[in-house]
């Protein structure tokens, strides 16, 4: 290319970056013309290239005018870039404000539907005198199965799908598991506060499950006990029914079932009739299970600290996330932890 076509070139090069760059209103079209007229494969980029084929004499005169030209454009292009940047942060401020003493935002945050039956829940209970207890998540082996009466080759560990932290070793107390159940809480309380006492746990539990609407690998139980003289079963149903009648605001029926679990002699499961209305409008009942129950095993109150000659208590638990999702119509489990506001609002 001759030089006069090249000055030709970068002249009217010159006139159409610069209309561009006049007419660019947002940050992105700004990057857009940096890129087209500035970046590699840009014609000011192309143009250098031509420089090779002029002689040394007309080098010299036409490299600086396209240096000249591209720093001019660059300059340009910056200059508009932090103007626009300045404008933009100009409007947000002018329409992003909040006067916190006047205009109280309408939005409110919410509880998530479990800390609310979980406040429920320990209304209910505090107000029959139980204290709340909490205990860590990653547990000892020991205080999760073995003080419990789950020895490790116990037939009953198969019903916990355990996730293991630690486990390197026979000895259970180094042992770590992320606890299956909230009777962790047992022993801890029973070791801390001795009896008598009258205690409730809730918190997160984990098991390594199959993910599906009922099923998730964390959820949240409650755990209670209530350690005195002359604790009997009867004290159990009746805690039992006061909890229930006050969470659904009527009167549940239940049914006591004799159940397995090796740290409460007897055991017990408590199902309670539920009433609801199937999809074709049809009011129907059905009984539910609902929780495991029990009369302190001699041994763990031993594990505990607590003589069992002495003093007798009963013990629960049920699942958190279960009782919401009966009281609330919550059909599959994975919307609870979906993080979808739309649903988490509503409670
Ligand atoms: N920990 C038992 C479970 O997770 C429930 C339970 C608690 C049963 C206390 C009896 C007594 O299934």
């Amino acid at each position: 290319m001759a030089l006069s076509d090249l000055i030709e070139k970068l002249e009217l090069l010159k006139t159409k970056a610069e209309k561009v760059l006049k007419e660019a209103f947002d940050q992105a079209s700004i990057e857009i013309f940096i890129s087209e007229y500035l970046g590699k494969k840009s014609e000011i980029q192309n143009l250098f290239k031509t420089l090779k084929d002029l002689s040394p004499e007309e080098k010299k005169e036409a490299g600086p005018v396209i240096n000249t030209l591209r720093d001019e454009l660059q300059k340009k292009a910056f200059a508009k870039r932090d103007q626009l940047e300045q404008a933009a942060l100009e409007e947000k401020l002018k329409t992003e404000w909040l006067d916190v003493t006047k205009n109280i935002p309408s939005e409110k945050g919410s509880l998530h539907p479990i800390s609310h039956i979980q406040r429920e829940i320990e209304r209910i209970f505090t107000s029959m005198g139980f204290q709340i207890a909490d205990g860590p998540m990653v547990e000892t082996e020991w205080n999760n199965f073995d003080a419990l009466n789950i020895e490790s080759d116990h037939p009953a560990r198969d019903m916990q799908d355990t996730f293991f932290v630690q486990n390197d070793g026979n000895d259970s107390q180094k042992n770590t598991v992320l606890r299956t159940h909230t009777s962790n809480i047992q022993i801890r309380t029973l070791k801390e506060q001795g009896a008598p006492l009258k205690i409730i746990a809730p918190g997160r539990v984990f098991r390594n499950e199959a993910l599906d609407a009922t099923h998730d690998a964390i959820f949240y139980q409650v755990e209670g006990m209530m350690v005195d003289k002359g604790i009997n079963l009867s004290h159990l149903k009746g805690v039992i029914q006061v909890m229930l009648d006050g969470i659904f605001e009527k009167n549940i029926k239940t049914r006591i079932r004799p159940g397995y679990f090796p740290f409460v002699e007897p055991g017990l499961e408590i199902d309670i009739w539920w009433e609801y209305i199937d999809k074709d409008g049809v009011a129907q009942g059905k009984w539910l299970e609902f929780m495991g129950a029990g009369m302190i095993h001699p041994n763990v109150l031993t594990n505990g600290g607590v003589d069992p000659n002495e003093y007798s208590g009963f013990a629960f638990g049920f699942g958190l996330t279960r009782l919401a999702m009966m009281k609330y119509g919550i059909e599959d489990i994975r919307l609870l932890f979906s993080l979808k506001k739309d649903f988490l609002t509503q409670f």
